[in-house]
Formats: structure tokens, C-alpha cells, sequence
């Protein structure tokens, strides 16, 4: 066990244990394009999407996290990509709605999700809102993105709802249409992005609030390496971002490989897969006694 005079000098960074949702691709395929990585001419394996996201789906239970999973339903081939359902933090959640007619249906299903789930401040947005694919939230700030799918009105809603100061970037190269194919948190306040996806307005935002923040390369924000998943010291991103992984490794981060190749045929990475659930402590106190009501198994000897 480190003592405390020696985690007081030590690097070492510390994982903060997430909740995420997680939607199976049952019925994922590229029928429809509305982004340029999509393209139906292209085949696509359900298997091989299947497997590329239990992989995913496993190093994320085997790294601690909690996962949840929301029923995918038939004729939405997109829900796989969790991120875009809602944003929900300290209890509150804000649910999608989606730019583009294909994927409206979905947000049906996380008003349902965080309904069933006791989550008391649930709400669509009115303006167009595309969930983390657009609003991250870096400490006690939301970054939020706009350009190709989230309204910039959607920024103010946000900011209302959850009461937190939001910074609005502006996305200008279609190929990183989401804020999280373009930037990711890594910590409270540390970044990675890559500065060629933004106009010269955000740049200049993002250098000021994080002028240490890692840049990316175009080779790997184009293998999706933004769109990664931090829990603080674990950094899930594209295997083939490897000069960002060693941008990682240099700042005592662990970056951990994988192949969603399936998945970027829809244009999606690792960070698109998952929604992370922000519970208030009201609500895990609730958990916690209900929790007491069930019989322990020890109780109970078979
Ligand atoms: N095909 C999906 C779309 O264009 C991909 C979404 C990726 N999600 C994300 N959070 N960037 O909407």
C-alpha cells in the first residue's frame, strides 16, 4: 500500500470510478448517411460491430466502471452510439433531440430509461441537442459544441437546466461533427483536441482555458482518437491514434487500445458508445436504502 508521504510526490494518476450506459449494436448498419464517414454502399458485420463493442463493453466493467445497458430497439440503426441520448448530470437529465429524422425515435427510449430509473429532473430539450456527442463536461463546466448538429441555442437550455456555465465552441470541418470526435476531457481540467476541427474564435477559447492541453494530430483525430474515454488515469481511445497514446503515456495517463473499425463506418468511436450517468448523492442514498430491504445472500444459506 502507498503511504501518504509517497502519493504526495507521486504522479500517479488517480481513476475515479464511472456509471456509463451502454446500447448494444443488435441492429446496427450504415443505411442512410448523414455524416461524411457514412457511406451504405460500404458493407457492414453486425458480428463484427457486436464483437468490437463487447470488447469495449468488458475493459470497461474489468477497469471498474459500472455499466448499464438500454434495450435496443429494432429500426434505429445509430443507438449504439449512447453518447448522443441525453446528458445527465447530478441527477439531471437533459434528453436528445436529434438534427436528422433518422435518429429522432431514440430519444424515446432514454426518457424511458432515466423515467424507470427514478431520475426525477428528466426532460427533453427544446432545441436541438445531440447529447455528449456535443456536451462534455469538463469539472464544473460544460464544453458544447455546435457547427453541424447541436443548435447554439442549445447551449443556453443547457446552461439553464443544469445551472452551469457553458463554453460554446464552433466545429468547422465536417469530418469531426460531434465536439467528441474533435475533443475529449481527460481530467477535471485537462483536454486533448485537435485545434483543426474548431474556428478561430474557439481555438483562441480552448488555448486560453487550457494552454497545456494535448493537441492531436489529423492522422489521429482522423482514426477517431479524440473520441475517447477518461476516467482520469485509464484512457480508452483508437488503437491506431498511436502518437496521441504516447502524447498520453508522456503525461502519466495509461492509454488503452481498441478496434471500433465497425463502428466508424458510421462514423463512431469508443466515446460515442457511452453516456456517462451522473447520480446526485440524493439518489445514491436512495439506492443505498432500498438496497437494505434485499436480503443478503449470506442471509439466506441455500
Ligand atoms: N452515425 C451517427 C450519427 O451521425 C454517429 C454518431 C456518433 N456519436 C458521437 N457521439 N459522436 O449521428
Amino acid at each position: 500500500m502507498r503511504t501518504a508521504s509517497a502519493r504526495a510526490v507521486s504522479t500517479a494518476r488517480v481513476m475515479r470510478r464511472r456509471r456509463y450506459l451502454m446500447c448494444r449494436p443488435a441492429h446496427f448498419t450504415v443505411r442512410y448517411s448523414i455524416n461524411p464517414w457514412m457511406d451504405p454502399g460500404v458493407p457492414t458485420s453486425g458480428e463484427t460491430a457486436l464483437g468490437q463493442w463487447k470488447r469495449l463493453h468488458d475493459l470497461l466493467v474489468e477497469l471498474g466502471h459500472d455499466v448499464d445497458l438500454l434495450p435496443p430497439r429494432p429500426g434505429l440503426p445509430d443507438m449504439v452510439f449512447a453518447a448522443n441520448g441525453a446528458v445527465a448530470v447530478d441527477g439531471k437529465a437533459l434528453v436528445a433531440r436529434f438534427r436528422h429524422p433518422q435518429r429522432t425515435g431514440e430519444s424515446a427510449a432514454y426518457q424511458q430509461w432515466f423515467g424507470d430509473h427514478g431520475w426525477s429532473e428528466v426532460r427533453q430539450a427544446t432545441q436541438i441537442n445531440e447529447g455528449e456527442g456535443d456536451f462534455l463536461l469538463a469539472g464544473d463546466v460544460l464544453l458544447a459544441g455546435s457547427g453541424f448538429r447541436s443548435d447554439p441555442a442549445a447551449q443556453l437550455e443547457a446552461a439553464e437546466f443544469f445551472g452551469l456555465p457553458v463554453l460554446g465552441l464552433t466545429l468547422t470541418d465536417p469530418r469531426f461533427y460531434h465536439l467528441d470526435t474533435a475533443l475529449a476531457v481527460l481530467d477535471d481540467d485537462e483536454v486533448m483536441y485537435y485545434p483543426g476541427a474548431f474556428d478561430a474564435e474557439s481555438r483562441k477559447l480552448l488555448a486560453d482555458r487550457y494552454p497545456d492541453a494535448i493537441l492531436a494530430t489529423e492522422r489521429d483525430a482522423e482514426a477517431f482518437g479524440l473520441n475517447a474515454v477518461s476516467d482520469g488515469r485509464h484512457v480508452v481511445l483508437a488503437r491506431a491514434a498511436e502518437r496521441l497514446a504516447g502524447q498520453l503515456k508522456e503525461r502519466g495517463f495509461e492509454p488503452i487500445g481498441v478496434e471500433l473499425t465497425e463502428l466508424l463506418k458510421a462514423g463512431g468511436g469508443a466515446k460515442c458508445c457511452l453516456l456517462e450517468i451522473r447520480h446526485t448523492q440524493a439518489r445514491r442514498t436512495v439506492a443505498h436504502e432500498s438496497a437494505a430491504h434485499i436480503p443478503l445472500p449470506e442471509s439466506h444459506p441455500a
